[in-house]
């Protein structure tokens, strides 16, 4: 999002810097000077004019192509800019609207349809915060398609850009690519790490990250995840037992649900560690399904305010913040440890501990502490991210029969609806997600209508 920091810095020195120590000191200089000096002085003068008009044109070409863009800039505050409007733990709320009101075509003045917008939410980083207000009135923001909106980030141009297409190019690996904003992604770092050491969110594409992406990609391979999809079902199927037993009256907390199963299936299929969070009636302090969401409002609050990091204690439930990063930090250390006590892993085993480990062995240059964060952001950017998304997902289902009826035909094709007085279907298998496309494009519309991360920075 930091865009044209340079042009701006260009206008800012040109503004502030030259002119004042040009103007007053010279004239006295003339007036005391022989022939000679005055020549040379003239000289200078000259130069010194040449300098400050072309330093005048760049800034004023810098300003007016700048001052095109729309957006609240104009009514940003000096040195703070639009910061004071964002510093509250929900701030995507305050850039949607600018979004909505400055983004639409032509530059200003598009209204979201659909009401106030359904995000799940999304932070600066990059990932979620377990929100969103649920109205079901579409994701709104139809009139940000095709914006780019300018506000102060501090002292400096920002861009907020909508547009699919620009958005293609400047979150792609090609030409016109940009690297993560390291300024909004810092929070993140701090919650992973007390060196505040990167991760594969946060990094820029250098080598480390090359070799960690390489190695952990290897997890994600569509013949992991079916070795560790039973894993999956069996949590899922724990889950389905308990909420069973609740009856059919119980009111069931959806979204809480999802969270927990996503919870224990990256503990156990990632790191072999079961955090039982299906299991937990109400989660001690420390869990890390009380821990994570604590971090993750801490992470929102730092990326609006850079401020709270430097001084927590003047900040409302500051230190709370800093005591959770220190929570999540010492489980992320537990997880680091039980992968070194482990030792080298099996051929076969390509679990993230694993390649982790592998990483360490085989790039002494990679740290303890980058790997310490590589474990956290796994964490961070696998928990709300599948919880919410599932849940909106179920949410829509729910709320549209039509669809629910069709994908109960879909399931019912391949035998697996469960149906009052038949007998159990068959168990789920992985490759029946293939066979189910009304079910997958429901939870692609899903991400599309309430995206759990709907902001990142460049
Ligand atoms: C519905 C679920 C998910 C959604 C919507 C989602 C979304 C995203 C998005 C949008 C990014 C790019 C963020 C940015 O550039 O700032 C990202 C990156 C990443 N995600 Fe996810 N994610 C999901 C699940 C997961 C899971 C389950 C894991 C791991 C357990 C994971 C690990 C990562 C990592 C490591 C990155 C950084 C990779 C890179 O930049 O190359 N995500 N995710």
């Amino acid at each position: 999002m930091a865009a044209s920091a340079t042009t701006v810095a260009a206008d800012l020195l040109a503004r502030i810097g030259v002119v004042p120590v040009v103007g007053p000191s010279l004239g006295g200089v003339l007036s005391a000077a022989r022939p000679p000096e005055v020549a040379a002085a003239l000289l200078l003068l000259a130069a010194l004019a040449l300098a400050l008009a072309r330093l005048a044109a760049a800034a004023q070409r810098a300003s007016d192509d700048l001052d095109k863009i729309p957006g609240p800039w104009r009514s940003a505050v000096p040195v703070l800019g639009n910061v004071p409007e964002c510093l509250r733990h929900d701030f995507h709320r305050v850039i949607l609207n600018w979004c909505d009101q400055f983004g639409g075509p032509g530059g200003g003045g598009g209204k979201s349809k659909g009401g106030d917008n359904g995000n799940g939410n999304g932070n600066g980083n990059g990932n979620s915060n377990g929100n969103g207000n649920g109205n079901g009135g579409g994701n709104g923001g139809n009139g940000g398609q095709g914006g780019i909106v300018r506000i102060k980030f501090l002292w400096r141009d920002t861009l907020l850009v909508t547009d699919p297409q620009a958005l293609g190019v400047i979150m792609g690996r090609g030409d016109g690519a940009l690297d993560k904003a390291a300024l909004a992604y810092a929070p993140i770092n701090g919650m992973c790490d007390p060196h505040r050491s990167p991760n594969l969110l946060t990094s820029p594409a250098d080598d480390a990250w090359k070799v960690i992406r390489k190695a952990v990609a290897v997890s994600f391979s569509f013949q992991n995840i079916k070795r560790k999809f039973p894993v999956v079902l069996s949590r899922v199927n724990e889950l389905c037992g308990r909420l069973a037993a609740l009856g059919p009256d119980a009111s069931v907390d959806v979204d809480q649900a999802a969270l927990r199963v996503t919870l224990d299936v990256i503990g156990l299929a990632g790191f072999g560690h079961d955090y039982a969070s299906v299991r937990q009636d109400t989660p001690a302090y420390d869990h890390l399904l009380r821990v994570l969401p604590r971090c993750f409002t801490e992470v929102m609050l730092r990326v609006a305010n850079p401020l709270r990091p430097v001084f927590p204690r003047w900040f409302k439930n500051g230190p709370k913040g800093e005591i959770a990063f220190k929570m999540f930090q010492k489980e992320m250390g537990m997880l680091l440890h039980q992968m070194k006590e482990r030792g080298p892993p099996d051929d076969d085993d390509h679990d993230i501990a694993a390649q982790l480990y592998r990483v360490m062995a085989e790039h002494p240059e990679v740290s303890e502490a980058r790997v310490l964060s590589e474990i956290g952001i796994l964490f961070v950017e696998g928990f709300e991210t599948t919880g919410h998304t599932t849940s909106w997902t179920l949410f829509n289902i729910a709320t549209h029969p039509e669809a629910q009826r069709r994908i109960a035909e879909e399931l019912d094709s391949l035998g697996l609806l469960w149906k009052a007085g038949a007998p159990p279907p068959r168990e789920l298998e992985l490759d029946d997600l293939k066979r189910l496309p009304f079910l997958s494009a429901c939870t692609k519309e899903a991400m599309r209508m309430f995206p759990v991360v709907s902001i990142m920075a460049r």
